[in-house]
């Protein structure tokens, strides 16, 4: 089935392909989201260019265009319907074809929008139909038809399609799809349907071929890692170890996992394995017990912390990253004040702050007691005021430390100096020899810049 499926979508390429011959056509692409979603634009992208489009950077100079939604948070909502409407002048002056695709499609009430005001759109599709964008292409071009390709089920795990990675030293890859675990706050479950695993072979074989390719860096995705299930007996431990023993894969990091599912076996094939990021992601949500219980994240602030203690005691030179949700319906101040608590005693490394944002279907969205948007913006700053006075000082440990760096390449801000990240996914900038990109090196820390770190190699 998953096959034939591919070898028709190969058969659309080369149909799709023979009509633009010849004709130098470029495409835009905008992501909106997380890691998985970029993922699936490598994917578009490889599509599209093997039917013939090339990759640009100005909307206005596209044949096609193509936005990857994304449905987390309200303020993506508002960034594509102003990037539509620019593409609404596009079309009107030269003709473009307009394709959206993505977690919000999967969103009844956004379609209708979008059906309502924005009747011009040439291709919607869902997060269940992309590996069919060939044919709803072809099916587009040649059959003038607006296509509107969405469905409900969950979609099953096609391999095979073509891919254009960003980039040629890190990788993202992902292991599954999907999330069963229906926080309240979540819209994932809903868009992106149940957890469903890839096989372990054609995982590590992805990952072979990039090692091969030269790829030094390999990050795993799913919407909860540590559920992977490859086989009855072989979880996600199991495959991180077989990730692990790639020849020429020099860091392994993985997003994101569950703290209710972190389980004894991964934290010991962490602690064994030194390519795997001495920065873990644990994602928080909340402090507060009571929070977490009506986000319905199944554990409380004592077992998290205890988790924490726990991977700390096993794997000493590990920091934690997290997620933050401020604002949670009937977040009381004292609640919050949990949270505050959490941050001081994880010291994370980094935190990625969210204020809540009412997601329609969800749980949350139906609960009486809302925040108003002026405590959920207060909370939200202060929260921002304690990570940053805490990244200042965290940033001092790393000072006459010598730090193992994958050389990534020019520094953006000048590109007389070279960047790279900690194994804890500091940023490094230090002067070097342009040879040394995609090397390894050892780099003595200097300097503490707030967002980076200065280096002189070592
Ligand atoms: N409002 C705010 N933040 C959210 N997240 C998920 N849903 C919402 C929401 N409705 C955040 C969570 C998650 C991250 C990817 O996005 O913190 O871990
Ligand atoms: Fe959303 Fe929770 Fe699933 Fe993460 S684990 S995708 S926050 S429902």
């Amino acid at each position: 089935m998953n096959n034939i499926e591919i070898t028709k979508q190969k058969e659309y390429i080369e149909k799709v392909k023979e009509i633009n011959k010849n004709k130098k056509l470029n495409y835009y692409i905008l992501t909106m989201g997380c890691q998985l979603n970029e993922n699936d634009s490598e994917k578009l992208c490889g599509m599209l260019e093997e039917m013939g489009y090339n990759k640009c950077e100005d909307m206005k100079q596209a044949d096609l265009v193509l936005f990857n939604t994304c449905c987390v948070r309200e303020n993506a909502e508002d960034k594509l319907f102003g990037k539509i409407g620019e593409v609404k002048k596009i079309k009107e002056d030269k003709g473009v074809i307009l394709a959206i695709g993505g977690c919000m499609m999967q969103e009844e009430h956004i379609v209708e929008k979008l059906n309502k005001s924005y009747p011009f759109y040439d291709i919607i599709f869902g997060t269940h139909t992309l590996h069919k964008f060939p044919e709803d292409l072809y099916n587009a071009i040649c059959e003038n038809k607006k296509i509107e390709d969405v469905i409900n089920i969950d979609g099953e795990i096609y391999e095979g399609l073509p891919i254009k990675r960003e980039d040629n030293i890190k990788a993202s890859v992902t292991i599954m799809y999907g999330c069963n675990n229906f926080c309240t706050y979540c819209i994932v479950p809903y868009v992106r349907g149940r957890e469903r695993s890839r096989k372990p072979e054609d995982i590590l074989n992805e990952i072979r071929n990039l090692a091969e390719k030269g790829y030094k860096e390999i990050t795993l995705l799913g919407q909860n890692v540590n559920s992977y299930k490859g086989r009855e007996d072989y979880g996600f431990d199991k495959l991180l170890e077989d990730v692990c023993k790639i020849d020429g894969i020099e860091i392994v990091r993985f997003v994101s996992p569950h703290p209710k599912d972190f389980t004894d076996d991964v934290i010991d094939v962490i602690a064994k394995n030194k390519k795997i990021s001495r920065v873990l992601h644990l994602p928080l949500q909340s402090g507060s017990s009571n929070v977490l219980k009506a986000m319905n994240r199944k554990y409380t602030k004592e077992q998290y912390l205890e988790l924490v203690k726990k991977i700390k005691t096993k794997i000493p030179d590990v920091v934690f990253s997290t997620d933050i949700i401020v604002g949670f319906p009937g977040e009381k101040e004292e609640d919050f004040e949990e949270t505050l608590d959490v941050v001081k005693k994880v010291k994370f490394e980094q935190v990625f702050m969210f204020i809540y944002s009412r997601r329609v279907g969800t749980r949350a969205d139906k609960m009486e007691n809302q925040i108003p948007e002026e405590i959920k913006h207060k909370r939200f700053d202060k929260l921002k005021e304690l990570v940053e006075k805490q990244t200042i000082e965290n940033n001092e440990k790393y000072i006459g430390t010598i730090q193992k760096i994958l050389v990534e390449g020019e520094s953006k801000n000048n590109n007389k100096m070279l960047t790279g990240r900690t194994s804890t996914n500091k940023v490094v900038v230090f002067e070097g020899n342009k040879e040394l990109i995609n090397n390894v090196i050892n780099i003595k820390i200097v300097e503490n810049c707030l967002w980076y770190l200065k280096g002189k190699i070592s």
